[in-house]
């Protein structure tokens, strides 16, 4: 009986066009006594994997305490690592810039990365750094509880998803990640680089735009 409805359900899902189920229940203990914010403070000294000597802040995230939608990138950068802000560097500016084209405010979401703090030289994560530090990722998706996630970018879509596709085969996809429909788009830096991706981005964006609305006319 249970399983009859379990695979109703699934089934159900793939009609409404998502791919992929992701569950953390047995991948974490969340703190749930504690606010995000008590968290970021908790590990602002974390040491637990050798990004944290040449960093001068930890970068944990910021925003809304209950997002409706999470924003996940790779890991600071270089102004971000001295604010201790996500997403405040040229490609900060322009991912505030994409929120406001489809009307969302930086302060309604939450913003975060995969890895906490800068990598030297800007390089990927590697596959050490990334494994140790998702752990506060998956506890900050468990404790806000975001209905949708936008992971900006390869590295982001990889590490969470847990998948080798090129950016354009995310793109594709629609995911369910814990509690939250799970979108990929392009890196905002990515954007800077090539122009040419900008309006595909904006497909992307109008599509998220529709499920946030989907949400908002839930909840009221
Ligand atoms: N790029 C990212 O992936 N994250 C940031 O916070 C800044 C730039």
């Amino acid at each position: 009986m249970v399983l009859r409805s379990l695979q109703q359900y699934l089934e159900l899902m793939k009609l409404s066009g998502i791919n992929e189920i992701f569950s953390l229940k047995n991948d974490i203990q969340t703190d749930n006594s504690r606010t995000i914010e008590e968290l970021k403070e908790k590990y602002k000294n974390c040491r637990k994997c050798p990004l944290f000597k040449e960093r001068t802040n930890l970068v944990y995230g910021e925003g809304s305490s209950s997002p409706i939608l999470m924003l996940i990138g790779e890991g600071p950068g270089g102004e971000e690592d001295k604010t201790g802000k996500p997403f405040v560097g040229r490609a900060g500016q322009l991912l505030t810039k994409m929120l406001k084209a489809i009307n969302i405010e930086r302060d309604e979401v939450y913003i975060t990365n995969i890895v906490k703090c800068r990598p030297p030289q800007n390089r990927n994560p590697l596959p050490s750094e990334s494994e140790i530090c998702i752990k506060y990722l998956y506890e900050q998706i468990e404790l806000l509880n975001p209905r949708l996630i936008l992971l900006l970018g390869k590295v982001a879509s990889v590490n969470l998803l847990k998948k080798n596709l090129k950016i354009d085969e995310f793109r594709k996809e629609v995911f369910f990640f814990n509690n939250a429909k799970t979108f990929v788009t392009y890196h905002p830096s990515a954007l800077l680089r090539n122009e040419n991706l900008k309006k595909y981005a904006w497909d992307d964006l109008k599509k998220l735009r529709i499920e946030y609305d989907k949400i908002l006319a839930e909840e009221h």
